[in-house]
């Protein structure tokens, strides 16, 4: 059985004081509700709250937070540049990796995500590994080789035991903060295409334990529609992640 997940991308936005109290709503918000105990749920907050985050949510089943990235570099001399292992060290198990705000703005490759992915699995961080084709490619119906493209060059060097660790999201560029939601047959389409890519590799256990998340413009009203698709796991969720009905509500919405 995949594991059920859903993951909130916080991005660059809410002070400390802003950070808290949402938080706390998501707590609360949750522990009204029963049936979700089995979903994993993970926040991934700016940097600086980390820590907090971690100690008050660890007494919580199956409550993670993450990182929204880390450095490809071990340590040293990178001024501004926060480690895999710091982040272990503040009480983070998971870590996004490649979103394509990353690729964008910062000019990440797929080397330097792959360097990101193994300092992850060094420090025991459980990256979660974002891929997608922006809308170009998508006219040219590219987005197949594009999405194998960026998960053959950023992952395919793992061995079966590291890459039976990885959650894969899957976010198409065009989709992401625009209200424009793929359709959950091109979302079921593409997971299922990322699966039997991952089968050509590592076989179909391995592939058929991988869990594969949605993400772009996911939100309470498409959620339920999206997570019923065979192939589709959970989500990755940006600007649904920062109201805390929403996102519990996204969180409830998997089929019973
Ligand atoms: P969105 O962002 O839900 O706001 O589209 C998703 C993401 O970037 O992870």
């Amino acid at each position: 059985m995949r594991k059920k997940i859903v993951a909130g991308n916080w991005k660059m936005n809410k002070t400390y004081p802003e950070a808290i109290p949402l938080l706390y709503g998501i707590k609360d918000n949750l522990f009204r509700s029963q049936n979700v105990a089995g979903v994993l749920k993970i926040i991934a907050p700016p940097y600086p709250y980390l820590h907090d985050f971690y100690e008050s949510t660890k007494g919580i089943k199956n409550f993670y937070v993450a990182a929204q990235n880390c450095s490809s570099e071990e340590s040293g001399a990178f001024t501004g540049e926060v480690s895999a292992a710091m982040i272990k060290s503040v009480g983070a198990q998971y870590v996004i990796l490649g979103h394509s705000e990353r690729r964008q703005y910062f000019n990440e490759s797929e080397q330097d995500i792959m360097k990101k992915v193994d300092l992850a699995l060094k420090h025991d961080l459980i990256p979660i590994v974002c891929t997608g084709e922006n809308s170009q490619s998508r006219k040219e119906n590219r987005q197949f080789e594009i999405v194998s493209k960026q998960l053959s060059e950023s992952l395919f060097h793992l061995s079966p035991e590291q890459f039976a660790k990885i959650i894969i999201a899957y976010e198409p560029i065009w989709a992401i903060g625009t209200g424009l939601t793929a359709t959950t047959a091109q979302v079921q389409e593409m997971h299922h295409s990322i699966r039997s890519f991952i089968e050509t590799k590592y076989g179909s256990d391995i592939a058929g334990g991988v869990s594969i998340l949605y993400g772009g413009s996911c939100n309470v009203s498409n959620s339920a529609e999206l997570f019923s698709c065979s192939d589709v796991d959970g989500g990755l969720i940006g600007g649904a992640s920062l109201k805390a009905e929403d996102f519990s509500n996204i969180i409830r919405s998997f089929p019973s």
